[in-house]
């Protein structure tokens, strides 16, 4: 298929690279396609970034029939720009397709989208340390009925945004709150799928923790409220004494690209990281016997977030004395390293655009 191409007469100024945050300033254009069921996918445009025309009727308005990627172009030291791991986010998004039963993509066409987007946008592709392009490929349902049955008309988007940290306090160490009574997903359900609606389900409990002063949740598994699942916005792994843990993927934990490529980074490092069950007491049994050294979270939007202080029922702990700890500072620098060109790409990590 050929992409049609309209370009805006009306570029925007682009931010400087200190106050970026993330997810605020949308860059010129954004990439269209309309799925119906007699053209299956049609019509892939890229045309200046603006608002959609939809019917109130749309389903995703009324049954949430949404899915989400978020990945990231980066800037290389040599002036590239590359994408990191693109295809396991394609697979990843097809994965969630299904699960919402949306209509799957041919996934060398959407990573063909992803670069020829990037690539009218290049000059947006920041360079300062820490910033990157965030990309956010989303599909969602149009049909204008209320009956609730998989749609027949969809449209998937790709919209891009120059971003810097996540987290207002960059890399210094967050504080988490345990949420002790909502649940994020149980097995099942649709938490291994990147939905729309599983964001929404998080809201409340983020609500309270910022509230408490916390930066975000960590969500406890949705049967005995016990074994660790994940954090708002991130996987989360745990060093106790020298090895590093996360949780296994249980079918209600998202399975995150950043997740995978710390536990390959770590493992060809030769550190014991395992992909395990951890129970909430287990983290805290160990911080009283001081073989809790690091807790971190990792994704996409994140890159590598370290715990520095985690609430649960009342019991406030401190983690490596609210520092940023060793393993964590060396995953942040070893994967951004990568993706800038400054270290070599010897896992073949990158898509050059
Ligand atoms: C990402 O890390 O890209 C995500 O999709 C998390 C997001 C909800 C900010």
């Amino acid at each position: 298929m050929e992409i049609a191409i309209r370009l805006t007469t009306a570029p925007k100024a682009k931010p400087g690279p200190e106050n970026l945050g993330f997810g605020r300033v949308f860059t010129d254009h954004m990439f269209i396609m309309d799925y119906g069921p007699s053209q299956g996918w049609h019509d892939p445009r890229i045309v200046p970034y603006g608002p959609l025309s939809l019917e109130p009727a749309a389903a995703v308005f009324h049954y949430a029939q949404a899915v989400f990627e978020g990945m990231k172009a980066f800037r290389t030291v040599d002036g590239r720009v590359a994408l990191f791991r693109p295809r396991l986010n394609i697979e990843r998004l097809n994965r969630s397709c299904d699960r919402m039963c949306i209509p799957a993509l041919d996934p060398d066409f959407v990573l063909q989208a992803i670069k020829t987007l990037v690539d009218v946008e290049r000059d947006w592709v920041p360079s300062a340390p820490g910033t990157a392009l965030y990309i956010r490929p989303f599909i969602f349902a149009c049909d204008t009925v209320l009956g609730v049955h998989p749609a027949q008309t969809y449209k998937f988007l790709i919209i891009l945004s120059p971003v810097g940290s996540y987290y207002a306090q960059g890399m210094n160490p967050v504080s988490i709150y345990v949420e002790p009574e909502y649940v994020r997903a149980v097995r099942g359900g649709t938490g291994e799928a990147k939905a729309a609606g599983n964001y929404a389900a998080g809201l409340k409990a983020q609500q309270t923790a910022v509230a408490e002063g916390h930066a975000q949740v960590l969500w406890l598994d949705a049967l005995e409220r016990r074994y660790v699942e994940e954090v708002g916005a991130m996987n989360v792994f745990f060093r106790f004494d020298d090895e590093v843990a996360t949780p296994e993927l249980s079918g209600s934990i998202l399975p995150g690209i950043v997740r995978r490529s710390v536990l390959e980074l770590l493992r060809s490092w030769g550190v014991p990281a395992v992909e395990r069950k951890i129970t909430i007491d287990e983290v805290y049994t160990a911080h009283a016997e001081g073989r809790l050294k690091e807790a971190f979270g990792t994704g996409t939007a994140a890159v590598i977030s370290p715990i520095g202080q985690l609430a649960w029922r009342n019991n406030v702990i401190s983690i490596n004395g609210g520092q940023i700890g060793e393993l964590a500072r060396q995953l942040y620098d070893t994967l951004t390293g990568i993706q800038t060109g400054r270290l070599p790409d010897e896992f073949g990590w990158l898509e050059e655009v």
